[in-house]
């Protein structure tokens, strides 16, 4: 596949009216509400075993027609991506390191047996989906409309195997606070019964079963009054992994900050990266090392960690308030909004949203 696919518009009959819309944007919450459209590009194996992208097109937001015997209904065979779409104050559409969505995209999708889709293509769709549902871009403080590329399994058939038919799909969704209303420090709980990735596993891929696989343990931190829950590797010395959602840093008082380190299980976050390369750029010593539930618990007892900080695409930087444990809470010092939590936000945001300059070159225009 060489040639860029052109993207043909088959716009909505009946888009939201400008007064739904506002409605809607006033307060957007997060992935409740879908815009206008949806970007879709197909992918058959044909007869000569070649297989290949085709038809991509803008069409209506609405339900996708598929065969009950499609595979990713009885096998997930599903991959997907998360970015933002940033209003900056000229007007003007940014996205934020897509090049890095699409890599990983790619990276999940060899991990799902799924076909790879060029990069160009992804950008691309993003680009046709955002113009033509531009007003649906929110410009308030920490929103952005939130893109979701996603790809399944569309071949109606059995047997286990890799699908011959594949859908690939944008949807976007305007997104405030992923928590909801203000931001504030969350509370997580610690699941000692779940894990969420092994070895050899599909740790690393962005694919649906490990956000199924993580609601059991999502259940019983909601019991618990969290909002998410921290996964260990039992086999690793109790090793911090993740969040259900989101990657985990800490910050400790010699001015270090540390992260679990990329071990096959951990997604590559591009907010992990970014959030690296912003520390290091504020003259933070980064560690990407094995950091254990032990040395939180003895670090924020020493004082030696002050301050510790969930983030993602949609989570942006969110502060940890505490940590619950089957064997008591791991508070975070203070408040638990940490001055270089809420700093590295501060920076991270001010990039996307164009107040500040984007030194590494991570803004792409829609
Ligand atoms: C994201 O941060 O974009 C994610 O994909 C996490 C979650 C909302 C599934």
């Amino acid at each position: 596949q060489t040639a860029q696919l052109a993207f043909t518009q088959h716009r909505s009959a009946n888009p939201k009216s400008a007064a739904e819309r506002s409605a809607i944007l006033a307060n957007p919450g997060f992935g409740d509400y879908f815009t206008d459209h949806t970007a879709v590009v197909d992918y058959k194996v044909g007869a000569d075993g070649q297989g290949g992208w085709s038809n991509a097109r803008i069409e209506p937001y609405g339900p996708i027609a598929m065969d009950p015997a499609a595979a990713v209904l009885h096998y997930g065979q599903e991959i997907f991506e998360g970015l933002k779409a940033y209003r900056h104050a000229d007007g003007s559409v940014w996205t934020f390191r897509p090049e890095a969505n699409a890599a990983r995209f790619n990276t999940s999708a060899r991990r799902l047996a799924l076909p790879e889709l060029p990069e160009e293509t992804f950008i691309e769709s993003l680009r046709q989906l955002v113009s033509t549902d531009v007003d649906w871009v929110p410009s308030g403080d920490g929103e952005a409309l939130y893109l979701r590329p996603f790809m399944i399994a569309t071949e109606a058939f059995l047997g286990v195997r890799p699908a011959r038919e594949v859908s690939y799909r944008v949807i976007a969704s305007p997104a405030g606070n992923y928590f909801g209303g203000e931001l504030k420090p969350v509370s997580i709980w610690l699941s000692t019964s779940y894990a969420r990735a092994g070895e050899g596993g599909t740790g690393e891929a962005k694919c649906g079963g490990n956000y199924a696989a993580s609601l059991a343990a999502q259940m019983e931190a909601e019991a618990q009054g969290c909002k998410q829950v921290l996964f260990l590797d039992p086999f690793n010395d109790n090793a911090i992994e993740e969040l259900g959602g989101m990657n985990i840093f800490f910050v400790f008082k010699d001015g270090r900050l540390v992260t679990p380190a990329l071990n096959g299980h951990i997604l590559h976050g591009v907010t992990r990266s970014s959030v690296m390369q912003l520390a290091a750029d504020r003259g933070m010593k980064v560690e990407e090392r094995k950091i254990t539930i032990d040395e939180w618990r003895s670090g924020v007892a020493s004082g030696e960690i002050t301050e510790a900080f969930a983030c993602g695409t949609a989570a942006v930087i969110t502060p940890i308030g505490e940590l619950k444990t089957a064997d008591g809470t791991i508070a975070s010092p203070g408040s638990g909004t940490g001055e270089v939590t809420m700093a590295i936000r501060e920076q991270l945001l001010g990039i996307q949203t164009g107040g500040l300059e984007d030194l590494h070159g991570w803004l792409t225009r829609l």
